[in-house]
């Protein structure tokens, strides 16, 4: 997918982010007092949350370039949630997260060490998926009032790494960006490189045993550590970008760099999978607070039902998509376009940004 097909976002933008997606010539509105970002370093701001250290070592490749040149200054913020969430989990902590993950109801961050009067010219949000949508600490930072003030009118790069399903969660994602008045201007994704199915077996074994090592002849859970390497590239483009002033224009910064491959085949078990979680998730939450007990049978129910779901109706319902793919091709073709956007999977300019 090239990027002439995308529109870039504009849903919910304030007026102060029609200005910043202007062409380069003009420059963002500063605070009163704060120095006009034409004669300052260009300020970056990066999110930080991970749980294994996966996304915080794809964060670190993308912002090393940044944090490397004098004349870029980079805050790094990473989120606490008031209880942190354990890891490896334990079995039935992991499924308690799924009622408020699904409702975006997520646990309440400690207090952020910013205020929200800081201008940025640029944003990092990598995040990652926590049963389709996105990951509690991310969200609540998303909902969280600073975040409002914070994001409006700035243009967003978005780094998701996830196991594989990742489509319905950017969609929630984009939903609290724009209600924030932020312009999405690019989104990679990196996702496991494991078949779908041995990944079933695989992430479930390291998020909640600590066992990262294949077994049984399936491939190692997480990324590949050359997935992580190869993501330099993007702070090496993102850096060149901000010298440019680009990211104050309304294309995306990182296209031509094989940001993002959507395979839009997924979408069919998403959606089943958001409705699920979403009804049961409601269910459960009327049981109870996180970690009540009047929780447990419940959660113990659905488990079962999920397995069996997983053994009975998964294959059932992927041997049908495979045969009826072949009429849906176009359509399938397209709306992965779509998922892609903005940044796109072309590779035109990676030559230009690898090691
Ligand atoms: C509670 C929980 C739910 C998850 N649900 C999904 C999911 O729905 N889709 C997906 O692709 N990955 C899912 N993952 C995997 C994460 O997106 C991510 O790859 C993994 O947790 C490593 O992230 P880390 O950097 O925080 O350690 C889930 C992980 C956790 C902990």
């Amino acid at each position: 997918m090239t990027n002439g097909r995308c529109v870039l976002p504009l849903v919910g933008l304030h007026s102060t982010a029609l200005e910043t997606a202007l062409p380069v010539t003009s420059s963002s509105p500063s605070p009163s007092g704060s120095p006009d970002s034409s004669t300052r370093p260009k300020r970056v701001l990066v999110i930080h949350y991970s749980q294994s250290g996966q996304l915080d070592s794809v964060a670190e490749q993308i912002v090393a370039p940044l944090r490397a040149d004098p004349a870029l200054q980079v805050h790094e913020e990473t989120l606490r949630p008031q209880t942190p969430f354990p890891f490896p989990w334990p079995f039935l902590r992991f499924f308690d997260a799924f009622p408020e993950s699904a409702h975006m109801k997520p646990q309440p961050l400690a207090p952020l060490s910013l205020t929200g009067d800081e201008d940025f010219d640029l944003v990092i949000l990598p995040y990652q998926v926590w049963f389709l949508a996105p990951s509690q600490p991310v969200t609540a930072f998303l909902t969280h009032p600073v975040a409002a003030r914070l994001l409006a009118g700035k243009p967003v790069v978005t780094v998701i790494a996830c196991r594989n399903m990742w489509l319905l969660a950017h969609e929630k994602l984009k939903g609290m960006l724009a209600d924030a008045g932020a312009r999405l201007i690019d989104n990679v994704v990196l996702t496991d490189p494991g078949p779908t199915l041995a990944t079933f077996f695989t992430t479930p074994a390291w998020l909640i045993w600590g066992r990262k090592r294949g077994f049984w002849g399936m491939p190692d859970a997480g990324l590949s550590a050359e997935q992580i390497r190869g993501t330099a590239r993007f702070g090496r483009a993102l850096r060149d970008a901000l010298h440019q002033g680009l990211e104050r224009g309304t294309q995306p910064l990182l296209a031509g760099l094989g940001a993002v491959r959507a395979d839009a085949k997924l979408l069919v078990s998403e959606k089943a999978g958001t409705r699920s979680f979403y009804l049961w998730g409601k269910l459960i939450m009327a049981a109870g607070r996180p970690g009540a007990w009047q929780r447990k049978p419940l959660l113990l129910m659905y488990v079962v039902f999920l397995i069996a779901l997983i053994v009975t109706v998964v294959p059932v319902s992927l041997t049908l998509q495979a045969l009826l793919r072949p009429l849906f091709r176009g359509w399938l073709t397209k709306m992965s376009a779509q998922f892609e956007c903005p940044s796109g999977s072309a590779t035109d300019r990676t030559p230009l940004y690898d090691d």
